[in-house]
Parts: structure tokens; C-alpha cells; sequence
């Protein structure tokens, strides 16, 4: 295949150059590897993410954004056959040790995906889900961070008046949010976003491209998007990914204008993927 042909050996650098937070790496991934039973999906990732920055992972189909960002939560742990090497700190603890403890693990990042999934009840009882796993029982507080939740997601004006209403009634923009609303009432310290804005129309793109620009600083984000101007307009620091390999990995202005390695070139410049 003519494009993998252009990839030059050794192209995955591990040094990179990304804008650093005031706070510090939130999740630091080195020398990562993952296969599907016999097939092998990431190649030596290895890679920091800056806390209270918003990370952005582009890359062709296929070429492991999902799979690296469900490392993350190890969500990955629920499909079979699945091999790992490399360590994942968040931190400064290994996440696949085998002492780690997943649930709180995945409690600590909320995770957005790329059709809304609000769950088959009223508005309020999605947004204080994560409240009642955790044993919330006081009406006050559910209500409170409910409403926090949702006006930190940008909807509140919308439901306000709908609190009671099934959250499959809302429209497609108006769930993504609400899942937002959802993951953020966990009270997470990362947001892994893959590809949140794919079943949106633009009005809505640009509602969640906005709360991401809120959500900074709060939260350290990662999202994964096939969208170029999006990753441009949202994030800090992007990684481009291809093959299953981190192949340039820094500050997102310079990704998209001086990028150090030819294949990031031709795919932010549209040549390929
Ligand atoms: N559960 C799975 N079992 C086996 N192979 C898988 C599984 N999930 C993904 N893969 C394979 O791993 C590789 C990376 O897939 P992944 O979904 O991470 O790519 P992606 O970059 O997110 O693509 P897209 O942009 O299409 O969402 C692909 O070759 C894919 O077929
Ligand atoms: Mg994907």
C-alpha cells in the first residue's frame, strides 16, 4: 500500500515537544503495546498528558484511537484475547497493575463516546447516576450537583423545565451533552472523548467545542476526533496516530503548521486518510 510505504522506520519518536501545563502530567503512557488476540493494534506508544490541557488524537480509521484512548480506563478489559506490555501511569500508579482497582479507575475518568447513550430514564436520574451508584441518597445534594452538572455542560436553560422528562426525548446535541452532564457528575479528573461530536450536526459540534473550551482546566481532556479544524480549534497538544503507532505527538499549532515528520504532513494537509 502506497502509504505505508512512506512511513519510515523508526518514524514513532519518543521525543516530543508538547505544550506543558501548570500542573504537571496527568497520564503518563510509556512504551505501550496492544494486541487483539494475535494481531497487534498499538506499537510503543509512548506518550504524557498534561493535566487540565485538552489532548486531541488524530489519525486514519483504524489507526488505534479508540483502542489507546480505552486504554486509558482500561475499558479495553472487557473484549477477549486482549495482550498488553508498556505501563499506563496515572498518578504515579501503574493502572494495569493487577492491584489497581478498575472500578474507581473508570470513576476517575469519565469517558464520552461517539453516539450519545443517555440511559432510558427522566433527565435528572441520568445526570445523578454516578451519585446513586456511589450511595447518594440526599435529595439536596443529587439535586445540586445535577444542576452543576448540567450548567457546566451547557444545558441547563434547556432542561430546567425537563428534569422529569425521558432523556430519550431530547435531541441528539441536547444527549451528547447530557452525557457530558453524566460523566462530569462523577466528579472525574480526566474526560476521554472519542469522537463526541461524529452524530452532531455543526450548531451542536460548535456547543461541544465551546463547553471543551470551558471544561479546560477543570479537567484534563483527551478526545479523539477525525475532524482536523476541530482538533485545531479545541486542543492544546495533538498526537497523530497511524498503523497503530504515535507517530508525531506536540503542540497542536505547530502539529497543524510545522509538523517535524512527512506523514503528519500529507494528513493534516489532506493527502491522505
Ligand atoms: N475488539 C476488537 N477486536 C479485534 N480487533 C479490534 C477490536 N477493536 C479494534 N480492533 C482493531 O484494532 C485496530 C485499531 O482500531 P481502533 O478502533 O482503535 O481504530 P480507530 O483509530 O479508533 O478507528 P476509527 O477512526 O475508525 O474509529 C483496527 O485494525 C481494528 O480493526
Ligand atoms: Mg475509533
Amino acid at each position: 500500500m502506497a502509504v505505508a510505504e512512506k512511513i519510515a522506520p523508526g518514524a514513532s519518536a519518543t521525543v516530543y515537544h508538547v505544550k506543558k501545563g501548570d500542573q504537571g502530567a496527568v497520564l503518563d503512557v510509556a512504551g505501550f503495546n496492544l494486541w487483539y488476540g494475535a494481531s497487534q493494534a498499538l506499537f510503543d506508544v509512548s506518550m504524557t498528558i498534561e493535566r487540565g490541557l485538552v489532548t486531541a488524537l488524530i489519525g486514519p480509521s483504524g489507526c488505534g484511537k479508540s483502542t489507546l484512548i480505552r486504554s486509558f480506563n482500561r475499558m479495553n478489559d472487557l473484549i477477549e484475547n486482549l495482550t498488553i506490555a508498556g505501563s499506563i501511569v496515572f498518578e504515579g500508579a501503574d493502572i494495569y497493575q493487577s492491584r489497581a482497582d478498575v472500578i474507581a479507575l473508570r470513576k476517575r475518568m469519565g469517558m464520552v463516546f461517539q453516539k450519545p447513550n443517555p440511559f432510558p430514564m427522566s433527565v435528572f436520574d441520568n445526570v445523578g447516576y454516578p451519585l446513586r451508584v456511589d450511595g447518594v441518597r440526599d435529595r439536596r445534594r443529587l439535586e445540586e450537583t445535577v444542576e452543576q452538572a448540567l450548567r457546566r455542560a451547557a444545558l441547563w436553560d434547556e432542561v430546567k423545565d425537563r428534569l422529569q422528562d425521558n432523556a430519550l426525548g431530547l435531541s441528539g446535541g441536547q444527549q451528547q451533552r447530557l452525557c457530558i452532564a453524566r460523566a462530569i457528575a462523577g466528579d472525574p479528573e480526566v474526560l476521554l472523548m472519542d469522537e463526541p461530536c461524529s452524530a452532531l450536526d455543526p450548531i451542536a459540534t460548535a456547543k461541544i467545542e465551546e463547553l471543551i473550551d470551558e471544561l479546560r482546566g477543570h479537567y484534563s481532556i483527551v478526545i479523539v476526533t477525525h475532524n482536523m479544524q476541530q482538533a485545531a480549534r479545541v486542543s492544546q497538544n495533538t498526537g497523530f496516530m497511524y498503523l497503530g503507532r504515535l507517530i508525531e505527538y506536540g503542540e497542536t499549532r505547530a502539529m497543524f503548521t510545522v509538523p517535524k515528520v512527512r506523514q503528519t504532513h500529507d494528513y493534516v494537509t489532506g493527502r491522505f486518510g
